[in-house]
């Protein structure tokens, strides 16, 4: 079952196909998971009429403003739909070139950088092969001291990205990229996460880019 958010109402459908999108018509999908308020995506579908931009987020209130936007401007080549990963309808399964998660809290955290292959899994399952995979993200000791206990978070040096490596390619992910990204980089997001993590702040943003491999 897809819970789909249009015009801040939800409809419930079986398969993606039965969406009122023709989904054959793109040239490739992008998946943005923990979408927030679903801008991100929304400034992308504007600028990308060719690619069908999936907005997955867990609590719908949290789109109402962008659902609506988006019917008003009728915008054809963006979908919200309503889920938590850990309950991500398997139809969303292979059709992904390109996975995001901007700014995650919560599981979708853990998810990233902790040992977890069974719930990493769900999301590579998202991807075509050869897809890419955008993690961008920040925490640390001097910012988020609380989310790190509470979560268990690693402390992210340079040694133990390398082993998330190991790890990514449990999931069959292999890391291409780790790096730290430029604050002029985050701006681009024009997400207000983006915004509120640098609000006062100099900080570590991380940007790890994986890519599905053919196992
Ligand atoms: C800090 S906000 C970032 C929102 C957005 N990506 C941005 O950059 O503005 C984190 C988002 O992750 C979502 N989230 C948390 N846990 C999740 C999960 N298990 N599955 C999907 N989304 C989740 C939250 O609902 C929230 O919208």
């Amino acid at each position: 079952m897809l819970r789909i958010l249009k015009n801040k109402k939800i409809s419930e459908i079986n398969k993606m196909e039965e969406v009122d999108i023709s989904l054959n018509q793109f040239k490739d999908i992008h998946i943005d998971i923990g979408t927030g308020n679903g801008k991100f995506i929304y400034d992308l579908a504007v600028k990308n009429p060719y690619t069908l931009y999936i907005g997955i987020e867990p609590t719908a209130s949290n789109l109402y403003e962008y659902s609506k936007k988006a019917n008003k401007n009728k915008l054809n080549n963006l979908i919200y739909i309503i889920s938590s990963i850990e309950n991500m309808d398997e139809d969303l399964n292979g059709m992904a070139d390109k996975v995001y998660i901007n700014f995650p809290w919560g599981s979708l955290l853990e998810v990233i950088v902790k040992d977890m292959p069974e719930l990493l899994n769900k999301i590579s399952l998202l991807g075509k092969i050869e897809s890419e995979f955008h993690f961008t993200f920040a925490y640390s000791t001097i910012h988020e001291p609380m989310e790190i206990e509470k979560r268990n978070l690693p402390i992210l040096t340079e040694e133990y990205l390398l082993n998330l490596k190991e790890i990514y390619l449990k999931a069959g992910l292999s890391i291409e990229s780790c790096i730290n990204i430029a604050p002029l980089e985050v701006n681009k997001f024009g997400t207000l996460w983006a915004k509120k993590l640098f609000l006062g702040k100099s900080r570590d943003v991380y940007k790890i880019i994986s890519r599905k491999s053919r196992i």
